[in-house]
């Protein structure tokens, strides 16, 4: 049978696919995916530092991706598939794409959780068949505001005349709940409703944190005390740095972060205080390593996570952040 040119090169190819999905099948190890929308943000580093411990405590490959956009998210699915992925683990840019990711990763067989933000389906609503795992966020947000109440009490301040800087980000869920669970339990404490001021932040980093906050607190210049809080760590560092261009220092903030990662320690590693006094400490190991082990499991034993587990936080301080830390790296 006289073969052509074309038809030869496309044995050819056809050979090579198979030799490539050969090698693929042969190589046995389950592959985890783990994409993240803050590739650089302590938190996320973190939680793939904690989900890759899974990773050689079961030896499975995991896969760490940083996908920044709606674009880099179906790119980086796709590309989880060619490398013979079982299923990922994702905390997503914008929880809007859920749809899209659902859709994506059962088009390419693949298994998703998610982590730290919900994601949302086309009817607005949580999607409750992709197995999550968040923080408790308004409780995390209220034990902020009580952290600030005691802070505020400590020092003598008149809570009545302390304005609260709300750094939000009401998009996201979870850091509406946050922030909405710190003013609450201020006000519960003697704060204001009237002197909550919102500072609304584009991005979730400290550069975020610092524009949003710099115009309300120069707006406001008759508040003599604050309060800040925000959804994690670098947006209420952002309003902290923006409070002391303004020339107020320590003894007129009292901030307090959620995460407890890399960005608070430095923080608390410098002699003199500043109005960062302390942080609500999170677990990345159960958001990295858990979800990463869950994931394995699921693909390997057929064993579906449970649907939604919130994690819970404890106070940290420059008092007690070292001990806190050498506890969860043991
Ligand atoms: C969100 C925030 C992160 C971190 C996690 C914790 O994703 O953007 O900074 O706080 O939640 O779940």
């Amino acid at each position: 049978m006289a073969v052509s040119r074309k038809q030869f090169l496309q044995l050819l190819a056809g050979f090579g696919l198979a030799t490539v999905a050969g090698c693929a099948k042969s190589d046995e190890r389950v592959k985890v995916g783990f994409i993240v929308k803050q590739p650089e943000e302590p938190w996320f580093q973190n939680e793939w530092k904690f989900a890759q411990q899974a990773a050689d405590k079961y030896g499975f490959e995991l896969i760490k991706i940083g996908a920044t956009d709606g674009d880099k998210v179906l790119a980086a699915i796709d590309n989880l598939a060619t490398r013979g992925a079982g299923g990922f683990v994702i905390c997503a840019p914008n929880p809007r794409l859920g749809t899209a990711i659902q859709q994506r990763a059962k088009a390419n067989d693949l298994k998703v959780m998610s982590v730290d933000d919900r994601l949302i389906g086309s009817n607005d609503q949580p999607i409750e068949a992709i197995p999550h795992v968040g923080i408790s966020a308004t409780k995390i947000g209220a034990l902020a505001g009580e952290t600030i109440a005691a802070e505020a009490k400590r020092r003598g301040w008149n809570l009545a005349e302390v304005g609260l800087l709300r750094i939000s980000f009401d998009s996201l869920q979870t850091a509406r709940d946050r922030t909405m669970g710190a003013q609450e339990a201020l006000i519960k404490a003697g704060l204001r409703p009237e002197n909550v001021y919102d500072a609304t932040q584009r991005t979730s980093d400290t550069e975020g944190g610092f524009n949003a906050a710099s115009p309300v607190l120069t707006r406001q210049a008759n508040v003599r005390h604050w309060a800040i809080v925000g959804m994690n760590d670098e947006t209420v560092l952002g309003g902290v740095r923006a409070a002391e261009g303004l020339g107020m220092k320590a003894d007129a903030v009292i901030a307090c972060g959620i995460g407890g990662s890399g960005t608070a320690e430095a923080e608390f590693a410098k002699t003199d205080a500043t109005g960062f006094v302390a942080t609500i400490l999170l677990s990345p190991r159960q958001h990295g390593y858990d979800t990463a082990e869950a994931m394995y499991r699921w693909i390997k034993e057929g064993v579906a996570p449970a649907p939604l587990t919130y994690t819970s936080g404890q106070v940290m301080n420059r008092d007690n952040w070292q001990a806190l830390k050498a506890r969860e790296d043991a």
